[in-house]
């Protein structure tokens, strides 16, 4: 079970919506939600001005770009993403070490730039809308679960400070990568909510106790015809109030 304060910042709101529905779930959830998750149906419209706009809401923003291409591009893609305030970036496991390294270079030059903290990386393991028979058809032939840790152990290594995984995975990451490692989980599912394009799901509270670091929810909360009511359910079923 998490404090209130806790539960409250481990809940990443997904905003896959347009730029109206995001702000006026920002007002809902004022006072209450901690961080959103801006990601590519939101900036690829409107841009870095977005994160600017969250941010000055009091949110903390995920920046969710799966930035993915040669460590030179990744670089200068990283350096900009952070450039806008964001405080977690995410960027492909699949890019290999040199690409990570190349994402922390970035971060940690745009962290110098604007004399702010540095801009968090988490790599990307295996898509949580992916299965077994999916990972087969790119041509990986072996369990999620082996690919995962792969993924992890290589971009930790080479300078993420965490990834991204389903929460069926979480607990064999935590165990590998240890107390610091941000494990950032989508997937979540409270339980009766719809599954959606979902594969590898779980509830808030078990994905919590399997070493979640951060919950990223989309649909359940910014679908639901009460987002508020179904994020402070989420934060009660968390706290066990
Ligand atoms: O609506 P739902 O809760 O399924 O949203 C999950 C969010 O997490 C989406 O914004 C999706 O882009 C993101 N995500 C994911 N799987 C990953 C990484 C991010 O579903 N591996």
């Amino acid at each position: 079970m998490l404090t209130e304060n806790e539960a409250r910042d481990a809940i990443i709101i997904a905003l896959d919506c347009d730029r109206e529905r995001a702000f006026e779930l920002a007002s809902l959830l004022d006072g209450r939600a901690s961080w959103v998750k801006v990601g590519m149906t939101l900036f690829y419209r409107y841009g870095p001005s977005i994160v600017d706009e969250m941010r000055a809401h009091g949110l903390k923003v995920f920046l969710d770009l799966k930035v993915h291409d040669i460590p030179f591009q990744v670089k200068g893609a990283v350096r900009s993403a952070a450039l806008t305030g964001a405080d977690i970036i995410s960027i492909h496991g699949l890019g290999t070490s040199a690409m990570i390294a190349a994402a922390r270079e970035g971060a940690e030059e745009a962290a110098e730039l604007c004399g702010r903290e540095r801009a968090r990386l988490v790599a990307i393991s295996i898509l949580t809308s992916m299965n077994e028979e999916s990972l087969a058809e790119i041509g990986i032939e072996c369990p999620i679960a082996e690919e995962v840790a792969r993924l992890a152990s290589l971009s930790y290594a080479a300078g993420a400070d965490g990834i991204v995984c389903s929460p069926q995975e979480a607990s064999a990451m935590r165990g590998m990568l240890g107390p610091e490692a941000l494990i950032v989980t989508p997937g979540i599912r409270p339980l009766g909510s719809d599954k959606g394009d979902q594969q590898r799901i779980a509830t808030p509270l078990a994905a919590i106790e399997a070493g979640s670091s951060k919950l990223v929810i989309g649909r359940p909360i910014v679908q639901a015809p009460d987002p508020r009511a179904a994020f402070e359910s989420i934060v009660a079923e968390l706290t066990g109030a």
